[in-house]
C-alpha cells in the first residue's frame, strides 16, 4: 500500500498494476510511470496546492483479484479514479465494480478495442492505431499470408480477429490461429511451430502475452525460423517481454506502437532519463508505461481545472485538456474515451533493441470500433475533430 497521508489534504489516487503473476514485469513499468508523474505533480505544488496520495495495491496478474481490490478502492478507502489493468480480461473484470460505483478507470493499455463505457478513459491504442498500421508495414515488407498466434483469453480472440479481417481485405489469407495457454511453456508451442514450418507463412502475428513471449520467441530460433524472411510481429511484445529473451531470440521481430523507449524526440528522451533516474539506469520503460504517465498528467490538468476529482466533470473537461506526451500531444476524444495517438512500427535490431522502421508522423485519431476498418483510410483530424487540410491517407 502506498503512503498514508491526511485524507483531506490529498487528492487520493487507486492504482492496480501487477508486481507479480504472468503479467508483472509489463506492468512494474505501468506502476513506475504512475509513480514518476505523481511525484512530478507533488514537487511542483501538486494539484491546486494538494499532493497527489497513491494507494496502490498488487493484483498479481488475476482478474478476481482487481475485481476485488477494485471494490476495496471504490468501497472501503473512498477513491474515485482508479488507475489501471494491462489484461483486457483484468479491465473487464474491473469495470463493472467501477461503473457500480460510478468511479472512473484510467487504462493505459493498448487493447482489441470495441468497447465504450462512460466510467473508462482508454489511454492505449486502439485496432485503427495499431493493428492496422502494423499490418500496412507487414503486407508491404513480407507478405499477406499470415500465421496467428495468442494467448487463451479475450485480447488475443478479438485482436486475431481484427488482424484476420485485414488480412483477408488485403487479398491475403490466415493460415492459421492457434491458442496457448495465459502460463505457456516450451511443450505448449510445439504444435505452431510445427504448423508454421509446415504452412511457411510470410509473418506471424503474435498475441502471447507476459512471460510466455520469451519463451515463444526462444523456441522460434531454436527452430530455425528466420526472423529476416518471416518475423514474428506484435503489439504485446515491449522492450520489458524483449528484456527477458536473448538478443539472437529477439533480433528481426517488429512491434506496434506509439512509443519506443529508442524514440529520440526531445519529450521522449526525457520521459527515459528521468524514469531511469528514480528508478535505476536499467530500467526498462516501455509504450504502456508512457501511456501511465500521461494520463495521470491528463488527469492532473482535468483537476486543475475544476477543482474536483468528481469522474463526470473530469470527464467534461478532458477533452479540452492537450499534454505534450514523450510521443508527441496526446488527448482525448469525448466521442468515445480514447486518446489520439501517434502510431509507430520498430523492428529488433542484432542487440534486442528496437529500431523505429516506420514513422508516418501523424497523430491519429482513435475509432475503437473500426468504423473505418480500411488499410486506405487512415487519417487524422485536428482539434475540433474536423478533417483538416493535412489529413492524408497513408500510402507507403
Ligand atoms: C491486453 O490484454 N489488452 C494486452
Amino acid at each position: 500500500m502506498g503512503l498514508i497521508a491526511e485524507p483531506r489534504a490529498s487528492w487520493r489516487f487507486g492504482v492496480l498494476f501487477s508486481r507479480s503473476g504472468v503479467t508483472a514485469s509489463i506492468e512494474t513499468t505501468q506502476l513506475r510511470a504512475t509513480i514518476l508523474a505523481a511525484e512530478f505533480i507533488n514537487t511542483a505544488g501538486g494539484i491546486q496546492g494538494r499532493p497527489i496520495e497513491l494507494i496502490d495495491y498488487d493484483p498479481a496478474s488475476d482478474p478476481k483479484r482487481f475485481r476485488s481490490l477494485a471494490e476495496q478502492l471504490l468501497g472501503e478507502d473512498r477513491v474515485r479514479l482508479i488507475f489501471g489493468c494491462y489484461m483486457s480480461s483484468t479491465r473487464k473484470a474491473v469495470l463493472p465494480v467501477v461503473e457500480s460505483h460510478r468511479g472512473m478507470l484510467f487504462y493505459p493499455t493498448l487493447y482489441e478495442g470495441f468497447e465504450y463505457s462512460a466510467n473508462c478513459i482508454y489511454t492505449g491504442s486502439a485496432p485503427n492505431q495499431n493493428s492496422l498500421p502494423l499490418a500496412r508495414y507487414l503486407f508491404s515488407h513480407y507478405g499477406k499470408r499470415v500465421f496467428l498466434i495468442g494467448s487463451n483469453y479475450v485480447y488475443p480472440y478479438e485482436s486475431n480477429r481484427i488482424m484476420t479481417d485485414l488480412t483477408l481485405q488485403a487479398g491475403g489469407t490466415v493460415l492459421d490461429e492457434i491458442y496457448v495457454p495465459l502460463h505457456a511453456g516450451p511443450a505448449d508451442f510445439v504444435k505452431a511451430l510445427r504448423e508454421i514450418g509446415r504452412t511457411k507463412p510470410d509473418v506471424i502475428f503474435s498475441t502471447v502475452v507476459g512471460k510466455s513471449t520469451s519463451v515463444f520467441y526462444e523456441a522460434y530460433r531454436e527452430a530455425g525460423f528466420d526472423a529476416e524472411r518471416m518475423p514474428i510481429s506484435s503489439l504485446t511484445t515491449s522492450e520489458a517481454e524483449v528484456a527477458e529473451m536473448t538478443p539472437a531470440a529477439a533480433a528481426g521481430h517488429i512491434t506496434a506502437a506509439p512509443f519506443f523507449s529508442v524514440l529520440n524526440t526531445q519529450a521522449a528522451v526525457k520521459f527515459v532519463a528521468d524514469f531511469r533516474a528514480r528508478f535505476g539506469a536499467d530500467a526498462i520503460v516501455t509504450a504502456v508505461a508512457e501511456a501511465a504517465y500521461f494520463q495521470v498528467m491528463l488527469v492532473a490538468r482535468a483537476i486543475e481545472r475544476t477543482g474536483s476529482d468528481d469522474p463526470e466533470l473530469i470527464r467534461s473537461v478532458l477533452a479540452e485538456v492537450e499534454f505534450a506526451a514523450p510521443q508527441g500531444r496526446v488527448r482525448v476524444d469525448p466521442s468515445n474515451n480514447h486518446t489520439y495517438l501517434w502510431p509507430r512500427v520498430a523492428k529488433l535490431d542484432a542487440n534486442g533493441r528496437f529500431e523505429i522502421v516506420w514513422d508516418p508522423g501523424m497523430r491519429v485519431r482513435p475509432d475503437p470500433y473500426c468504423i473505418e476498418q480500411r488499410l486506405d483510410s487512415w487519417c487524422e483530424t485536428t482539434k475540433s475533430g474536423n478533417a483538416n487540410d493535412a489529413d492524408a491517407s497513408l500510402v507507403l
